[in-house]
């Protein structure tokens, strides 16, 4: 696509290049729509941080059977979306089948776990009951104090920092134009959104405006009140350590426990790294790494899988999860003519990538919500706060 100038119109505009606007962008000019998007890193963004456990079924939280069916949903697609991505671009994703298998370290844990399952098997899903030692001997790099296991063989992982540089290349194959800047304010029109403003002055206007600025999205200036709940940002602090060759393999599927209350995974990768995370901090716009966070991550790593001391530590990172006020997605039309979102993905923003992508474009070019996207529409705030 040329240059779009100042004042110039284009079909979508995508306010935020993370993964989430990136595969809207790119699904919706695969539809024959003109694209713009502006993020001054396009790719940057939570996934930057993010492990990219695609697990729908143990990240289930009970009373989230409806973000359940999306994510499940996008789960299936995931395979043909990475594959349709490297296709196009000639990357690799990093996507692998490996399943995840969550354990109890004491007997809390396992009556917790064995309530998880009985859970499981009411929604129809599948995951399979392990003994201590099943799961050890599936990975033996476990504590030897494992009290149990729970098998979910479809809950997967992607990378997400292959995951973005691949959609970025997509996007730029497939004729989106990235606009790297700022949006520094939203355009209103009468009751309409008709584009934005950018750091550098330039005003894109677009027939549709998307907004897709995770963590950051309910504060951009010129956005009317009362369209969008607030976002909160939570906090996610995450290590990644290495693998030498010789240690291989370390684990062979994501492991994962809820430790003193907090989620701990551990998703090893093809490449030999090894994703340990994550904490979840209500502290507003603060992406610091802390010696605190640092030091319980290794310490209920280390409960869960005594070994990893002796790997090498090679990054600490901390990332903001977009948290809506009841953790599922917004996404499709606001009050606001003109704006969409695709945005409040909270602990699901990689697993949910496919099926945003998807969902969004089908809105964009034809004006109807698809039956997927129903439940997480924008509005079902303000109606709740009415009655
Ligand atoms: N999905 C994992 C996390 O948000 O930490």
């Amino acid at each position: 696509m040329s240059r779009i100038k100042d004042g110039t119109t284009t079909d979508v505009l995508v306010i935020g290049g993370g993964i989430i606007g990136l595969a809207v962008a790119w699904r919706t000019a695969q539809r024959g729509l003109r694209v713009a998007v502006v993020d001054p890193d396009p790719g940057g963004g939570a996934a930057r941080v993010a492990a990219g456990m695609l697990a729908p079924v143990t990240e289930l939280q009970y009373g989230e059977e409806p973000l359940l069916r999306l994510g499940m949903a996008s789960n299936e697609r995931y395979g043909a979306f990475t594959a349709e991505l490297s296709q196009a671009t000639g990357l690799d994703t990093g996507y692998r089948g490996t399943g995840t298998l969550a354990v109890a370290l004491d007997a809390d844990d396992k009556a917790e776990l064995s309530e998880l399952h009985a859970f499981h098997q009411r929604l129809g899903l599948t995951s399979d009951w392990l003994t201590g030692r099943e799961a050890r001997r599936l990975e033996p790099m476990l504590a030897p104090g494992v009290r149990g296991g729970l098998l979910v063989g479809g809950d997967h992982q992607v990378d997400p920092r292959r995951l973005s540089v691949a959609l970025v290349r997509a996007c730029e194959l497939g004729g989106v134009w990235l606009h790297r800047a700022e949006a520094v304010e939203l355009l209103v029109e009468g009751d309409r959104a008709i584009g934005a403003r950018l750091s550098t002055g330039e005003r894109l206007l677009a027939d549709q405006v998307v907004l897709a600025a995770g963590a950051h999205s309910h504060q951009l200036p010129g956005l009317p009140s009362g369209v969008l709940p607030a976002i909160r940002p939570i906090k996610g602090q995450i290590l990644r350590l290495r693998i030498p060759p010789a240690y291989a393999p370390f684990l062979s599927r994501n492991v994962r426990a809820v430790v003193r209350g907090g989620h701990l995974y551990l998703v090893p990768r093809a490449d030999g790294e090894l994703v340990i995370g994550a904490t979840t901090e209500e502290q507003g716009y603060d992406t610091v790494v802390t010696a605190g966070g640092v030091y319980e991550l290794l310490r209920d790593a280390h409960e869960l899988v005594p070994g990893i001391t002796e790997l090498p530590l090679v990054e600490t990172s901390a990332g903001l999860r977009p948290g809506s006020p009841d953790n599922a997605p917004l996404l499709g039309p606001t009050a606001l003519p003109g704006l969409v979102a695709a945005t409040g993905h909270y602990r699901n923003g990689v697993l949910l990538t496919a099926v945003t992508g998807d969902l969004l474009a089908e809105y964009l070019t034809t004006g109807s919500v698809p039956e997927l996207a129903a439940p997480f529409s924008p509005d079902r705030f303000a109606a709740r706060s009415l009655t």
